[in-house]
């Protein structure tokens, strides 16, 4: 740093010109002793890619220090100051060396900080901040910048930079990992974090509540960690993990140098290393792959739902505990009763047909399905049975990681929750609804006639579209004259293939869709039946999802995301060699791809394999 010299005189001058009155920052990369930052002021690095100052994160009303990316539009925080303890008013808020030579933040003119840097015990006159271009805010002692007296890079909170590193400081046992925030509205501490094995071992582990450890990296074998292989590779980034006597962590570097990256810590419970990719962030590697392997994610009682657009739910008989939280996808108080239980025979049980059963289970040695229930039924604390290969099982207290499961999924299996009788469906199977045996048998024969009817008068219309039901629920079926009005009655036509012509049109929503119209019915019906039931069940990232259908008459229609880069293979085959080079085939996912956004969410759903 050859500026110091002249910084220290200069701050030599402030001091002298200026005692105790301290000055406003003008731009600078720095605060120094003296100098304050306040209201809209900010740092900025010495090369501009970073800012410190207030933020205010979301629609909250509080105001934090932080730091962000200079020149990308959407405002990215990857450091935090003061997360637990928000400021109302930035204009009456100063950040500023204490008197004892720590960076802290006070409150309108309070005395005490509400956040400290800690740092230090002496008083070095000529103390600064610095913000550095890595993202780094350092504190150096006049002009010695090659020993930091602290600096943010050992103070993570949710965001893992490149050259930043995550681990534990053998002598002080103090751990750089990453905790997320609550929700995307508060900075504060969420109950998901990624950290070096607190049991001392050299692997990484993503816990819930700084107890359940809900994924591995595996352990270091001098190469990678066994669970993620990409580490190994060094194409985009120079990952290391480094074990001596003082400390062990890993790091890692960026070897292309246009390559913009972070590694969050995400409020929803995963790890998302995310790439700044034509003027968006986009994720690239996911821990867990799946988001509800994250545990507890939908909190007590919530069901996590994979193909679901909104991922937890509350089943019947419950209610979101927070819907303010909830809107922010924070289920961690996940759902409550409608009505409390009264312990005694006005409870019931409703069953949950497919789920996969959470693992705190207490298995019972009984011998059938009517014992198992009664087991539970007769403990106020079990709030679930089950009975099925494994035997009885029973959950008590909060039940938490239950996950619904579709068609085609392994493991599923039927679950009775208890609930008040009252809080069950009617259509639900309601063991202890005591409905009078005479009622329930003149119900059941007239269901049973109503039924028969039913069932040969759809007989043939069922037959005719069994493809179309398996996968209904997750797909829309569309008018005909709905597809019209969007297509601008076919007018804008995309292409044809084999099997029809592709149109574009628009939703009511604006989003683009495209629009493929089978033609030469006899061939174009099988394709359509084939289509809908696969490509409905399956949703990947590398394949364009299928939106809807809509048959009438002898019209068939297949309605898609619209890929506005058009197919594949005229992205790879373009005369132009360079137009996509191989680390944009690596990373880059929104050409010839498909990502799932979930709707009122800012992150995208879909996992992403990992970085080769
Ligand atoms: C900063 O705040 C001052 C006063 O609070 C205001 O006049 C000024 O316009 C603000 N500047 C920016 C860039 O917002
Ligand atoms: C800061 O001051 C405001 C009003 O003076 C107060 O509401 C807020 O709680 C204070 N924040 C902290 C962290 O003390
Ligand atoms: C801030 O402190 C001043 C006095 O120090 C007081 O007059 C003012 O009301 C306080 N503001 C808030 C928002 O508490
Ligand atoms: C600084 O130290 C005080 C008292 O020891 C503690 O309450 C506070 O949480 C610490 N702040 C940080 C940012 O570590
Ligand atoms: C700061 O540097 C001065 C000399 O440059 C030295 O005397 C002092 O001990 C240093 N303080 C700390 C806390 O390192
Ligand atoms: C997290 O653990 C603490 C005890 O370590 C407990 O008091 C708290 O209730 C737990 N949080 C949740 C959401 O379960
Ligand atoms: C990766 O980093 C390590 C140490 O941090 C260094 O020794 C090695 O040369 C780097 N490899 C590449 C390909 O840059
Ligand atoms: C119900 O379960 C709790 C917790 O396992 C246990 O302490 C209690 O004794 C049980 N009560 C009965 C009546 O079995």
């Amino acid at each position: 740093m050859d500026s110091v010299p002249t910084l220290h005189l200069l701050l030599s001058f402030l001091i002298f010109s200026s005692f105790n009155s301290s000055l406003l920052i003008k731009a600078s990369d720095s605060i120094s002793r003296g100098q304050f930052l306040s209201g809209n002021n900010t740092i900025t690095s010495k090369g501009a890619k970073f800012e410190l100052g207030f933020f205010k994160p979301g629609s909250s009303k509080n105001y934090y220090i932080g730091i962000w990316y200079k020149n990308i539009p959407v405002q990215t925080i990857i450091w935090v100051a003061n997360r637990e303890t928000p400021v109302t008013n930035p204009s009456t808020s100063k950040l500023k060396f204490s008197k004892t030579g720590n960076l802290a933040l006070y409150n309108n003119s309070s005395s005490t900080p509400v956040w400290s840097s800690n740092s230090s015990s002496s008083t070095p006159e000529s103390i600064s901040a610095v913000l550095l271009d890595t993202g780094n805010l350092v504190l150096i002692n006049g002009s010695d910048s090659d020993s930091y007296l602290w600096q943010s890079f050992d103070h993570p909170t949710d965001t893992w930079m490149p050259g930043g590193w995550l681990g534990v400081n053998k002598i002080t046992r103090e751990y750089q990992s990453l905790t997320s925030w609550k929700n995307p509205d508060d900075p504060a501490p969420g109950l998901f974090a990624q950290s070096m094995d607190p049991d001392g071992s050299n692997q990484y582990v993503i816990l819930w509540n700084g107890s359940e450890i809900y994924w591995t990296s595996g352990l270091w074998n001098g190469q990678f960690f066994s669970n993620v292989p990409g580490t190994k590779e060094h194409t985009v980034f120079n990952f290391s993990f480094i074990d001596n006597s003082k400390r062990k962590f890993a790091t890692y570097t960026i070897l292309a140098n246009s390559v913009i990256t972070r590694c969050v810590m995400d409020s929803t419970g995963q790890v998302l290393q995310w790439y700044w990719l034509k003027e968006q962030w986009q994720p690239v590697f996911t821990q867990p792959l799946h988001h509800c392997d994250v545990y507890s994610l939908c909190g007590p009682f919530g069901v996590c739902d994979e193909k679901s657009s909104s991922i937890c739910r509350c089943s019947d008989g419950f209610h979101p505990a927070n819907d303010r939280d909830w809107e922010l996808n924070d289920w961690t108080l996940g759902c409550s009763r409608k009505s409390r239980l009264q312990c005694g025979d006005k409870d019931g049980f409703l069953e949950m047909a497919n789920v996969k059963l959470p693992a705190d289970r207490e298995n019972l040695m009984v011998h059938s399905s009517k014992e198992c229930e009664s087991k539970c039924m007769n403990n106020c604390s079990c709030n679930a049975y089950a009975y099925d290969s494994g035997g009885c099982s029973i959950w008590k207290g909060d039940l938490r990681n239950l996950q619904q499961l579709h068609d085609g999924d392994i493991g599923g299996s039927t679950l009775f929750i208890r609930l008040l009788a009252t809080d069950i469906p009617t259509s639900g199977n309601s063991h202890h609804n005591a409905i009078p045996l005479i009622l329930g048998v003149v119900f059941g024969v007239i269901a049973i006639i109503c039924v028969v009817f039913a069932l040969a008068f759809v007989y043939r219309r069922r037959k005719r579209a069994q493809a179309l039901k398996q996968v209904e629920g997750s797909l829309i079926q569309f008018r005909f004259s709905e597809l019209q009005r969007m297509t601008k009655n076919f007018s804008e036509k995309l292409g044809s293939g084999g099997f029809g012509t592709v149109f574009k049109g628009t939703m009511p929503d604006s989003t683009a869709i495209a629009v493929k119209k089978l033609e030469g019915l006899r061939q174009g019906e099988k394709q359509f039946r084939t289509e809908v039931s696969t490509l409905g069940a399956v949703q990947h990232v590398n394949l364009v999802r299928l939106r809807g259908f809509c048959y009438k008459g002898s019209d068939r229609l297949l309605v898609y995301d619209y890929m506005k880069e058009g197919s594949l293979d005229s992205q790879l085959f373009r005369d132009n060699p360079t137009f996509l080079n191989w680390v944009t085939r690596i990373l880059d996912k929104s050409r010839s791809h498909c990502i799932t956004f979930r709707p009122n969410q800012t992150e995208v759903s879909v996992s992403w394999p990992q970085v080769p």
